[in-house]
């Protein structure tokens, strides 16, 4: 008998799976869920209810999506995690392709996330002065593009408050304050060199310009990474916030915050709340909490502590390492869960941890990972066919073709997260189109439409951005 492929159905006790019914949303409930987010972007657009939305459905003044022709030289600059990046991208007409081609990642230490603003925006600075070194690009006058990955509440392309700090944020004195004015603050005080605008775009935006390239019916950008999000192009009669009813408009959802007002509450486990409160932003983007990867191991970790307690897994014996917060990583979780070497991984992992093991264990630990993964995929997968479907009624179709520009490591790594996304859109067919190097290659070609798009006599985004740069 094959007792490796035998043993799950017999050993995993039916308390196991009692412990992990809280994660398991049937349909109805993610229909009900996306209901529920359907009713909070309507408000989060809304000129009256904005103020009070979870979902602040932000507008990003990207009035269009590429359309092949874009070309020129750009810089991009990158932050939304724990690495900051430039980049030298060149947009080629002929060839209809991006090339990236240089590119430098500065690390953001800890101390510079948790730092003061000032800490943060001088470091940034210098890792862009750094690289125009390097490339002999002062003296240059290239367009800017700088994905900003945190909601900010855009004023003009240029101009961008940033409402809060997430995914391990948390600097002094930049919330409520123009991301732009603070860049140029720092540069200014190194004086070695300056720059006139910069067109300011969320990673999700990037994500879907980036794609938008290659395939003109991409209109929504999704992030499954340290942090998750979508944006998509709205109608400009349905943004009340923006002056103008003709178009439309990109708007980032920010449907990390789906939640904070409490209407998540009857799905949330005790894992999710415990995993808030000890967060460094309580109360604030709960939906996030339950999806991206910066929460889904420790879930997974708060899980497996608790059945260990109850004698469940491990024979009711903790290591020190699972006792410690967040040292089950979330790549762990996609390491178990491959359907060839996933459970010789998770031996490896559970002995790293300091764990004692047998078969049925390393079984359990299996079902926690997939239980919590597939989760996050559900919830993802509801929330973008509420995307998907207000695109489809917005333009009254029975049917619509549409395409996702997609990045984050937890889509890219996982091995199921992709197949999972499509079970709620029986009326619209969605591709999915992973992007490479978004982010920053998406802030250029931005910058790119933007410059396109000023040269047109009703151009409806902003003036000429450009970048200069002192040589002194
Ligand atoms: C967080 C940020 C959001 C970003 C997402 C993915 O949710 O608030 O702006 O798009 O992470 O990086």
């Amino acid at each position: 008998m094959n007792q490796l492929g035998f043993l799950p159905f017999v050993c995993i006790s039916v308390q196991v799976v009692k412990h992990l019914e809280p994660f398991r949303l049937s349909l109805e409930k993610l229909k009900v869920v996306s209901t529920r987010l359907r009713k909070d972007m309507i408000r989060g657009l809304g000129k009256h209810t904005h103020h009070r939305a979870a979902v602040k459905m932000l507008p990003t003044f990207v009035r269009a999506t590429p359309d092949g022709t874009e070309k020129g030289d750009f810089l991009a600059l990158d932050l939304g995690g724990t690495n900051f990046r430039v980049l030298h991208v060149r947009v080629m007409e002929e060839e209809q392709k991006m090339v990236k081609m240089d590119s430098q990642l500065c690390a953001i230490p800890q101390e510079i996330m948790l730092g003061t603003g000032e800490q943060l925006f001088d470091h940034i600075a210098a890792c862009l002065s750094e690289f125009l070194d390097s490339q002999n690009l002062k003296g240059q006058t290239l367009p800017m593009g700088f994905t900003f990955s945190f909601p900010c509440e855009q004023k003009e392309i240029d101009k961008s408050i940033l409402i809060r700090w997430t995914k391990g944020f948390n600097c002094s004195g930049v919330e409520g304050e123009d991301v732009v004015k603070l860049l140029k603050e720092a540069i200014h005080r190194r004086g070695d060199y300056d720059i006139s605008s910069v067109a300011m775009v969320n990673d999700t935006v990037g994500t879907m310009m980036s794609c938008g390239y290659r395939d003109q019916t991409c209109e929504i950008g999704m992030i499954i990474g340290t942090g998750t999000n979508a944006c998509y192009m709205e109608e400009m009669k349905n943004v009340k916030r923006v002056e103008g009813e003709d178009g439309q408009m990109c708007i980032n959802t920010e449907w990390g915050g789906f939640g904070d007002d409490g209407s998540l509450e009857d799905i949330l486990t005790e894992f999710d709340k415990v995993v808030d409160r000890t967060s460094i932003n309580p109360g604030v983007h709960t939906f996030e909490k339950m999806i991206s990867g910066m929460y889904l191991g420790e879930i997974v970790r708060l899980v497996l502590m608790k059945l260990t307690e109850k004698k469940l897994l491990f024979k009711g014996e903790v290591s020190e390492a699972l006792r410690t917060k967040e040292t089950f990583e979330t790549k762990f979780i996609s390491m178990i869960e491959e359907p060839d070497s996933g459970l010789e991984n998770a031996k490896k992992i559970l002995t790293e941890l300091g764990l004692t093991w047998d078969l049925v264990d390393a079984r359990v630990v299996r079902l926690v990972c997939e239980t919590i993964s597939s989760r996050s995929a559900r919830l993802c997968a509801a929330a973008l066919a509420t995307i998907v479907d207000r695109i489809r009624v917005n333009r009254g179709l029975p049917h619509l073709k549409t395409t996702v520009g997609v990045d984050g490591t937890v889509y890219k790594k996982h091995p199921k997260m992709q197949p999972s996304m499509h079970f709620l859109t029986p009326d619209c067919k969605i591709k999915f189109l992973v992007s490479e190097d978004g982010s920053g290659k998406g802030a250029a070609m931005v910058t790119a439409v933007a410059h396109s798009l000023s040269k047109h006599p009703h151009c409806m985004m902003v003036p000429p951005l450009c970048f200069t740069v002192r040589n002194d």
